[in-house]
């Protein structure tokens, strides 16, 4: 039987991963994971639950009872729905943006929802946005894309995404906690950031979104 193709798209943030993996999601009609939500709702819930980071036990209940749907939106990212209610603003704030990045470097956790977001997995195919998603989450991934650019360009990024949704931001502690979060993210022991030896890398710090894109989709089109 033949597996449902996988594109996957890995990288710090703020490299345009969301962007350009919802573009080319919407492109191939295929479906589209932002796994970076999935940590970002068990931070959240964890917080709402006062559960703290060094209670592993119920942590990994939380991890692996929780279920979540990604609504898709015309012209923006898919809200993010919980228990019926759309918690896409409450997971995109810094709290919980940091508390997933400290939650994110326990093996068990990671262990946990490996199953989640291979269940999105589905026909016609999907494209999956992430740390590990091309090492670790599909390592059998037709086409793997890693996403860079440099720290001040994506601390930018973050800071117009963050403005536009209406949050307060201070740029030089943004830039701070990208570092620190990159720092994390790169050196845990399980699944750390890093490109897949397979992965096609692109920085993106002098392309524009549309640049990119195409790119991408050539190198889908390649392996097709
Ligand atoms: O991508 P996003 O910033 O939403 O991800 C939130 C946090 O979740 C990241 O800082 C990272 O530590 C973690 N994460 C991860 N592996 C993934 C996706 C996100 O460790 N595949």
């Amino acid at each position: 039987m033949l597996s449902v193709p996988v594109l996957t798209i890995d990288g710090p943030s703020g490299s345009g991963k969301g962007t350009i993996g919802q573009a080319v999601a919407k492109s191939l009609g295929w479906h589209f994971l932002d796994s970076g939500a999935l940590y970002r709702v068990l931070a959240h819930l964890a917080q709402n639950l006062n559960i703290t980071d060094d209670n592993l036990a119920e942590l990994q209940e939380l991890a692996q009872d929780f279920e979540i749907q990604f609504m898709p939106q015309d012209g923006a990212p898919p809200k993010v729905i919980y228990q019926g209610e759309d918690i896409s603003n409450a997971i995109r704030t810094e709290t919980a943006g940091e508390m997933a990045s400290r939650l994110a470097p326990i093996p068990e956790i990671r262990q946990s929802l490996l199953q989640k977001q291979r269940q999105f997995r589905q026909p016609p195919g999907l494209v999956a946005d992430g740390r590990d998603m091309g090492t670790t989450v599909f390592p059998d991934a037709g086409v793997k894309i890693y996403l860079t650019a440099s720290p001040e360009i994506r601390v930018q990024r973050r800071y117009k995404q963050l403005k536009d949704k209406g949050f307060d931001v201070n740029l030089t502690r943004l830039l701070d906690e990208i570092r620190e979060r990159d720092r994390r993210d790169v050196g845990r022991e399980t699944s750390p950031l890093r490109p897949a030896d397979d992965a096609h890398i692109l920085d993106t710090s002098d392309l524009g979104i549309d640049e990119v894109v195409q790119r991408v989709q050539e190198l889908v089109a390649e392996q097709a």
